[in-house]
């Protein structure tokens, strides 16, 4: 049984992520979807609406479970017996920040091995971030997000004024 963890942020879920999430599922027999509940950047979502919102955008996915995890990505590959971590790749970017943290985990976790998806060229330009600065102007964010989370996204910005900015963001 192969198994490969897709660990992010999902701040919220875009349809990038969706596309990484459905094709990985095709690679692999078991792909568990790791949210990071990274409180220090202080989330939009707690990571129990991030968990439960992937939970709905995947229920069509009989091979992909969600999951929150602390702490060390490697840590939480171990738990889930999985050699794999599978990671979205948008631009040249993404690439040197990924590449540190794969050679990173690799250091720490010799058995485990990252595996880079091109995202879909539909969705080079996506993150979470962006979904969130729009949505913060009250823009309309049905083409960056699943529709089943488009009014959740919505309802984080009614009568806010502030929002966690993209600053060094890489989801
Ligand atoms: O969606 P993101 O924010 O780009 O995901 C980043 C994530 C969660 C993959 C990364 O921050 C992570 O693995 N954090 C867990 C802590 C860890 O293992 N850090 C060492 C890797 S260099």
């Amino acid at each position: 049984m192969r198994t490969a963890v897709y660990p992010g942020s999902f701040d919220p879920v875009t349809l990038g992520h969706l596309d990484i999430i459905e094709r990985s599922a095709r690679i692999v027999d078991e792909l568990v979807v790791g949210v990071l509940n990274n409180n220090s950047k202080n989330p939009l979502f707690s990571v129990k609406e991030r968990v439960n919102m992937l939970k709905e955008v995947t229920s069509h996915l009989s091979n992909v479970r969600i999951e929150s995890f602390d702490g060390l990505l490697v840590d939480f590959a171990v738990r889930c017996h999985a050699a794999v971590v599978v990671r979205g790749l948008r631009a040249i970017t993404d690439f040197e920040y990924e590449l540190q943290m794969s050679q990173t985990n690799r250091i720490m976790c010799p058995d485990l091995d990252t595996i880079f998806l091109t995202t879909d060229l539909e969705y080079a330009y996506l993150s979470s971030s962006i979904v969130r600065e729009v949505a913060h102007y009250g823009g309309d964010i049905s083409a960056f997000v699943p529709e089943a989370i488009v009014e959740r996204v919505l309802e984080k910005f009614v009568g806010e004024n502030s929002f966690g900015g993209p600053e060094n963001e890489q989801d």
